[in-house]
C-alpha cells in the first residue's frame, strides 16, 4: 500500500458508522505503511459528534471507546488534526486526550487549526436555554452542545475566539470583549457575565497551557503530508442530511458537512482524494424532522433494539426505518462520492427488508428529495424484498463463549470475501450500487475492529 489519501463522510443523519470504518482504515494504513506518518483530521462540527470504536486493548480486553470531540485516529495512536470549521470544544478534546493517553499510550502527534473557533460554556448554556424555551413543533432536537450559537458567534465575526486568540496571553481581555457584547442575551439567561468571566479564565487556564503547543498553521502542515507520501484520513462528523444548507431544513447542524467542503476549509486538493460515503444499510435519525421511511414494529423497532440505536452523544433513542436508497442517491451526488461502504448487515439479517426507490408526492412518484419532507405522503417501495441469513445465535452457551463463536464466525466471511455473503444480500448489494450510481466496497458484518468484508 502506498499513500493514501480519502475522506470518509456520513450518507444520511450521522451515526453511520463513520468511527469504525474511519479507525479500521487507519489501522489497515498503519499496518501497511510502517515508518510512514498518517493523520486523521476533523473538519467540522464539534462535540455534537459521538464516534464509536470497539478496540483491544494491549491486555486483550475488548472496550468501546467513544470520541466526541477528537478524531478517531487517537484509537490508533495515528496524528490527529482539527480544521479551521471545526466547533473545537478543548476540555472536551484535552479529556479524550488524557483518556487516549491512558488507555492506548497515545502519542500521535496532535495539530490544532489557529483558525479553529472556540466552543465555550456559553454556546451550551444558551442551546439548552432555546431549545427548552420552544413549543414542541419549534425544537430542533439539538445535542444541547452548544453547536447553533457557536457557528452564529462564529459568523458574527467580532464573537469568534480563535483557537489562536484561546492560547494567547490576551484571552481574557478577548472573553470579556466578547462577553460585554453578548451581555444583553446572556443576562436574559439570568447569566452573570462577571461570574462567567471569572470561572472560564479559571478553569480554562490548564487547558490553554496544554493545548498551546499544538497551534498549527494546518494548511501548511497537511500539505507536507500530502508531498511526503504521507496518508491523510479526512473524518466526516454528523452526516449529509444534517448539513446546513443541503440537510432536511430546519432539523439541521450549523455546519457544513459534505466533502466538498472539508477539501475547501483543509486546503486539500479534491482531485488527489478518494470520497467514501458510509452508509447504514438502514436509515435512522436521532433528534426532531421526518425519517421517509420510518417503521414500526415489524421492522424499525426490531432494528433499534438488535442495533442498539441510542445516541452515542445524547444517550436519545433513535428512530429506524427501511433502506432509502431515494436519500442515498442524492447524498452520494452531494458528496461526490467514488465509493461506499456499507454497515450492520448484520443487523438486518433474518428480516424482510423493503427498499424505498420513490416518494409520492401528491400522487405522483417522485425520485428526487424535496426540500420538504412533509410533503411525502408514502415511500414507494420496489416490489421485491430482501432477505439474508448470515448465522444462527449460538445457543446454550454462556455470554463470552458465544460472542467469541459470533467472532469466529464473522472473520471467516472476511477471510472468504464478497463472494460468501448470502446471496440476497449480495442481490440487495447489487441492486443498490446500480440505483445509487455507486459501487459498494465494503459491508459492515459486526461492531468490533476488522469485522467488515
Ligand atoms: P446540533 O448539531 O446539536 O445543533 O443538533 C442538530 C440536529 O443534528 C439534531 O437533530 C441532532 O440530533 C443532530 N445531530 C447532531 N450531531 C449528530 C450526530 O453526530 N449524530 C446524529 N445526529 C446528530
Ligand atoms: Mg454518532
Amino acid at each position: 500500500m502506498t499513500q493514501v489519501l480519502e475522506a470518509i463522510v456520513g450518507l444520511i443523519w450521522g451515526d453511520e458508522g463513520k468511527g469504525k470504518s474511519v479507525d479500521e482504515r487507519a489501522t489497515e494504513i498503519k499496518e501497511k505503511n510502517p515508518g510512514k506518518r498518517l493523520v486523521v483530521v476533523r473538519y467540522q462540527g464539534g462535540n455534537n459528534a459521538g464516534h464509536s470504536t470497539h478496540v483491544t486493548l494491549p491486555n486483550g480486553k475488548t472496550i468501546k471507546f467513544v470520541t466526541h470531540a477528537a478524531p478517531t485516529g487517537l484509537t490508533n495512536n495515528s496524528d490527529i488534526a482539527i480544521g479551521p470549521s471545526v466547533a473545537f470544544n478543548p476540555e472536551s478534546f484535552f479529556g479524550e486526550l488524557m483518556q487516549a493517553q491512558d488507555l492506548f499510550n497515545y502519542d500521535g502527534r496532535i495539530m490544532i487549526s489557529e483558525r479553529a473557533g472556540v466552543l465555550l460554556d456559553y454556546h451550551k448554556l444558551i442551546d439548552i436555554s432555546r431549545e427548552s424555551s420552544k413549543a414542541p413543533s419549534g425544537k430542533i432536537g439539538t445535542t444541547a452542545r452548544g453547536i447553533g450559537p457557536f457557528y452564529e458567534d462564529n459568523a458574527r465575526r467580532v464573537t469568534r475566539i480563535t483557537f489562536h486568540d484561546y492560547i494567547s496571553t490576551l484571552f481574557p481581555k478577548k472573553l470579556k470583549e466578547v462577553l460585554e457584547l453578548k451581555r444583553h442575551e446572556l443576562e436574559g439567561l439570568g447569566i452573570n457575565i462577571n461570574d462567567l468571566f471569572l470561572e472560564l479564565v479559571g478553569r480554562h487556564e490548564h487547558v490553554r497551557k496544554e493545548l498551546a503547543p499544538f497551534a498549527k498553521n494546518l494548511e501548511y502542515r497537511l500539505r507536507e503530508y500530502l508531498n511526503n507520501g504521507d496518508s491523510i484520513l479526512i473524518e466526516g462528523a454528523q452526516g449529509t442530511y444534517l448539513d446546513v444548507d443541503l440537510g432536511s431544513i430546519p432539523h439541521v447542524s450549523s455546519s457544513h458537512i459534505l466533502a466538498p467542503h472539508a477539501f475547501a476549509s483543509l486546503g486539500l486538493p479534491r482531485k488527489l482524494f478518494r470520497v467514501i460515503g458510509v452508509e447504514k444499510i438502514y436509515p435512522t435519525r436521532v433528534g426532531d424532522g421526518i425519517l421517509p421511511t420510518l417503521s414500526g414494529p415489524e421492522f424499525g423497532e426490531i432494528v433499534v433494539e438488535r442495533g442498539v440505536e441510542v445516541g452515542a452523544s445524547t444517550g436519545r433513542r433513535r428512530r429506524a426505518g427501511y433502506p432509502d436508497w431515494v436519500l442515498i442517491k442524492r447524498a452520494v451526488m452531494l458528496n461526490d462520492c467514488d465509493e461506499i461502504f456499507l454497515t450492520r448487515a448484520d443487523v438486518i439479517q433474518d428480516l424482510d427488508v423493503k427498499v424505498c426507490t420513490g416518494y409520492n408526492i401528491n400522487g405522483r412518484v417522485t425520485d428526487e428529495v424535496p426540500f420538504d419532507l412533509s410533503t411525502i405522503i408514502s415511500p414507494v417501495y420496489l416490489h421485491q424484498t430482501f432477505r439474508w441469513h448470515l448465522w444462527d445465535e449460538p445457543t446454550g452457551v454462556d455470554k463470552e463463549t458465544a460472542s467469541r463463536i459470533l467472532r469466529e464466525t464473522r472473520s471467516r466471511y472476511v477471510k472468504e470475501g464478497f463472494a460468501s455473503l448470502p446471496t440476497g444480500l449480495l442481490d440487495f448489494v447489487s441492486m443498490h450500487d446500480k440505483y445509487v450510481g455507486c459501487p459498494t466496497i465494503e459491508i459492515g458484518i459486526g461492531p468490533h475492529r476488522g469485522e467488515t468484508v
